[in-house]
């Protein structure tokens, strides 16, 4: 059974903070405060259009954290030349549509493999451990294996938003995809729209070693810090209608 690590997406620290163009909430803090809590890594998506996180919070991840940044980009030059000069200990290639809200559906590698043969090649030179972020389909697996990727993502989107016998049936086909992956010899993760309610089967398929979660972490982590922040807020008017020092910290 391979242990299972949890890898926190900042992506959406990173969307907060740019909605007024400062620097609060900073994800790179954010980051740090995942791995204070057990966090096994930390993903970030660089996307070209840079909608949430930027070139100088990928240079502050990897120059700050001590554990593994997982690096998620389309497979464009662009993208390529920016991880090979970063390294970071593992990229995930990823489709990407500028208009999508978020990543939709996953990579079409066996459609395009001699392009992602070269992108793995190049990330693996500068030491970066390439993934390929694909549905949980027997072809799609092969064609990792066949362009060289040692690590593929399964994307769980489709499971979570699924109900009842169809989140059943989409359930046995990431079970049999992990499966067949460890069969393959690829390291298998899983991630997209993982809750406290969707994780607890997929975190049981043990052919699995790693969870990429981000969007549900940081909207439920505002309701278990919202009662904190307000409680403090109250505190420093208090003091300050008292005349007492204010401190921010
Ligand atoms: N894994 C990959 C490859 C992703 O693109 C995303 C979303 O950016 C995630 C995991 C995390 O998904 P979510 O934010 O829905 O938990």
């Amino acid at each position: 059974m391979s242990p299972l690590r949890l890898g926190i997406n900042v992506d959406h620290v990173a969307t907060i903070r740019n909605a007024r163009g400062g620097t609060h909430p900073d994800p790179v803090r954010a980051a740090h405060t995942a791995v204070g809590a057990g966090a096994h890594g930390i993903t970030a998506h660089l996307r070209e259009d840079r909608r949430h996180i930027r070139d100088e919070d990928v240079a502050r991840l990897v120059d700050e954290l001590k554990v593994p940044l997982n690096l998620e980009m389309a497979a464009t030059a662009e993208m390529i030349g920016i991880a090979r000069r970063h390294r970071p200990h593992a990229v995930c290639l990823v489709p990407e549509r500028r208009e999508e809200v978020t990543t939709e559906g996953g990579l079409d590698v066996a459609g395009q493999r001699d392009r992602l043969r070269d992108a793995c090649q190049a990330l693996a030179e500068t030491g970066s451990r390439v993934s390929l972020f694909i549905e949980a389909d027997p072809v799609q697996l092969e064609a990792a294996v066949a362009v060289g990727a040692p690590v593929v993502e399964l994307h769980t989107g489709s499971y979570c938003s699924a109900r009842g016998p169809g989140q059943d049936r989409e359930f046995a086909r990431l079970a049999d995809a992990a499966a067949r992956a460890d069969r393959l010899g690829l390291e298998c993760h899983a991630g997209h729209g993982l809750d406290f309610e969707t994780v607890g089967r997929i975190a049981a398929i043990t052919t699995l070693s790693e969870l990429n979660i981000g969007h549900f972490l940081v909207g439920a982590a505002v309701f278990t810090g919202l009662a904190e922040v307000v409680g403090r807020m109250l505190l420093l008017m208090e003091a300050a209608r008292a005349g007492a020092p204010v401190t921010a910290r």
